[in-house]
């Protein structure tokens, strides 16, 4: 079983952060214990997708990384947010549970890293710590765009990686940069997912032409959806669309992932 997952892009907005919480969801769903950290400290996100405000964070990633506190006091159990749906929606509450560590949304605190920088080994560790202090199966790793340190970390340790892109020229050009990388840290597993793809596309097309490019799975193509642009980060689609046809391509990747 993977047990470390990056998700990434070259470019930004792609749909990593969706991603990752859909999948996450999805192998809570399958009985997983999942942990899903938020990497992108420059603009963290996920969070919002949970449902976990910015009063209930009691301790962020950075907060570990300035040495406040122990990896696993950063860990919020979000697993019942999942749950928690518009009015008279039956939504799906998974088997196993979910684990968000959050970065910080303040403003100040954001600032502080990018002036100062963090060590970076720690980063490492806490991944390690994590997986073990919380007994996870998997720990999702969710990333800022393009290239920088916690990318090139989190790809380095993954045991799979997600690479997200849309059908788009820049980002067939960024996501070569991407797949370059991942092929000379020798990640054991990657595939590639295209997402927004517009519904006037061949879809089949479409996964030839990023396999053929990359020469890499294409393990989803995913139309771009009314229902996830109005969902607009409001919550994880998987939990309010169980049985969706992106939630059914989303599963197939999931469990790729846990094989
Ligand atoms: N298949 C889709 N169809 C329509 N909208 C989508 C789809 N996937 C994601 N979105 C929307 O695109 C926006 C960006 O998604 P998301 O935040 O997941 O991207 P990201 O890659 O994490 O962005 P960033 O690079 O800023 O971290 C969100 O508003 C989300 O609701
Ligand atoms: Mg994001």
């Amino acid at each position: 079983m993977s047990k470390i997952i990056s998700v990434h892009s070259f470019r930004g907005g792609t749909g990593k952060s969706n991603t990752t919480a859909n999948v996450a969801t999805l192998l809570a769903m399958e009985g997983l214990r999942v942990g899903v950290i938020d990497t992108d400290i420059q603009s963290p996100g996920i969070h919002v997708l949970f449902g976990l405000s910015e009063e209930e964070m009691r301790y962020s990633l950075n907060d570990y990384l300035w040495g406040k506190c122990e990896i696993q006091e950063t860990a919020h159990d979000v697993t019942s947010h999942l749950g928690q749906g518009v009015a008279g929606q039956v939504l799906v509450i998974p088997k196993g549970q979910v684990y968000l560590i959050p970065s910080s949304i303040k403003v100040g605190e954001i600032a502080r890293v990018l002036r100062e920088g963090y060590d970076v080994g720690l980063l490492n560790d806490g991944f390690h710590e994590l997986v073990e202090k919380l007994d996870l199966d998997v720990l999702m790793i969710d990333t800022h765009p393009g290239l920088n340190e916690e990318t090139l970390l989190s790809i380095s340790i993954s045991d799979a990686l997600i690479v997200v892109m849309r059908p788009d020229q820049q980002d067939y050009q960024g996501t070569g940069v991407t797949v370059e990388v991942a092929r000379k840290l020798d990640v054991p597993k990657m595939f590639i997912v295209v997402n927004k793809t517009p519904s006037i596309l061949d879809f089949d097309d479409v996964a030839a032409k990023a396999q053929q490019t990359y020469n890499c799975e294409v393990a989803a193509v995913l139309p771009h959806s009314d229902e996830m642009m109005t969902l607009a980060s409001n919550g994880v689609f998987v939990a309010r669309y169980p049985d969706h046809p992106i939630t059914n391509k989303l599963r197939s990747l999931a469990r790729r992932l846990i094989e």
